[in-house]
């Protein structure tokens, strides 16, 4: 099958909030990483569920929680096909990866972590897939370890395997770095850690949106993912979970719909999914990422990593040609972010003098400290590729640059 090229100009008139100008200038979005724009299926979509169809879920009889019900487990269904997984009861719907990786660290991890038990996580994780796990260890007695990545952004994978042992019980890695854009080799990683008895966990939040992702050909044990980032909604994300692990794992939260029973001698638990679902959920969310899927799947995931590896191409091109300008992350296998400083002038006062020029971009720590302390740095400016950005976009970017070093060294 021939694939066709994403159609970037149509692509663009899907997203109503792009048609601005910032500061007098053109939009131009580089902070997908950070939450990529709606299209305009997804806020319609949405907007139609709050005004035709809402009711609550699972609770009633009438005819609009009926319409809900099914408007929201449809979603579900989707999930399940984008991931490859192989049934909907391993699809918990939760606010975002933050939450997901909380739910794995305080069920899975409160049931097998005990003092003695090793936890692998690496230099590169978003700060989201270390403090849980700081956390599970302090309430556990567990030992944090982590494995350190090359000054080019690949993960040491001569340190994992000699990191991997008898006592390691979880491995909690991204599946691409939010902030070096290094793709690990997932399917790898979790073959070793199999051999040793340890179960992963993939944060992939920052995968889903860029690339094909199956969860079954990885055999991951748990992978979460945030829908603001596949141009869904926030407040709505996903956890996968393998179903004997979910089965096997204590609740989470309690309350409405994760019961089956509730006696004041005894509770007994709702089945997969609901289980790990207490409480009225964010159903307008559930459509909405549903939505999103069905966008982002109809361009192809594919077509979108290959023409986001284009706009990578050109902008790392560019970016080797200006001096003073250094990159964080030059792994050969490496997702459309790139993260720099340039010699001299803080990363906020690039951030912000881009922003005067109608680009947005993300100046900061990014949510991963350690990473800015391996390369000895406070900050990094981060451009972030999505579906809707073109090479107008990277041009706009380093006239920007350029713009920033006039102004800094005058
Ligand atoms: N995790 C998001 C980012 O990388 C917020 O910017």
């Amino acid at each position: 099958m021939t694939s066709v090229a994403l159609d970037v100009d149509s692509v663009r008139a899907d997203f109503p909030i792009l048609k601005q100008q910032i500061h007098g200038r053109p939009l131009v979005y580089l902070d997908s990483g950070a939450s990529a724009q709606k299209p305009e299926v997804v806020t319609q979509a949405m907007s139609d569920y709050y005004r035709r169809d809402h009711s609550n879920v699972h609770r009633g009889v009438h005819t609009l929680s009926q319409r809900a019900t099914a408007a929201y487990e449809t979603v579900r269904e989707k999930v399940c096909t984008l991931l490859n997984a192989a049934r909907t009861s391993e699809i918990i719907y939760v606010s975002g990866t933050t939450a997901a990786i909380n739910l794995v660290a305080q069920t899975y991890g409160r049931a097998n972590l005990s003092p003695g038990s090793e936890i692998l996580v690496t230099e590169m994780e978003h700060h989201a897939n270390i403090v849980p796990w700081q956390i599970a260890c302090e309430l556990s007695g567990a030992t944090l370890k982590v494995v350190p990545f090359h000054d080019n952004g690949v993960l040491d994978l001569d340190q994992y395997r000699t990191m991997l042992s008898d006592n390691t019980r979880i491995v909690a890695v991204t599946h691409i770095s939010n902030t070096l854009g290094t793709i690990n080799p997932m399917a790898e990683m979790i073959r070793l850690a199999h051999d040793a008895g340890a179960v992963v966990l993939v944060d992939g939040a920052q995968a889903v949106p860029h690339m094909e992702v199956d969860v079954q050909a990885l055999d991951c044990d748990f992978y979460a993912f945030s829908g603001h980032k596949l141009y869904g909604p926030t407040g709505f994300g996903i956890l996968y979970g393998k179903e004997s692990l979910l089965e096997a794992m204590p609740p989470w939260q309690g309350g409405g719909d994760m019961i089956k029973q509730v006696r004041f001698a005894q509770t007994t638990y709702n089945d997969l999914p609901y289980k790990f679902e207490a409480g009225t959920p964010h159903i307008a969310g559930a459509v909405g990422l549903g939505a999103a899927i069905d966008y982002v799947s109809g361009h192809g995931l594919s077509q979108i990593a290959a023409h986001e590896r284009a706009l990578l191409d050109y902008a790392q091109a560019q970016a080797s040609a200006v001096s003073g300008l250094q990159v964080f992350g030059t792994a050969p296998d490496k997702a459309a972010v790139l993260s720099f400083e340039l010699d001299g002038i803080h990363a906020h006062d690039v951030g912000t003098v881009l922003d005067h020029e109608g680009v947005a971009v993300r100046a900061g720590h990014h949510c991963a400290m350690p990473v800015m302390e391996h390369f000895g740095v406070a900050a990094t400016v981060r451009a972030s590729f999505g579906m809707y950005n073109n090479y107008d976009d990277v041009d706009a970017l380093f006239a920007g640059i350029a713009r920033t070093k006039d102004l800094m060294s005058a």
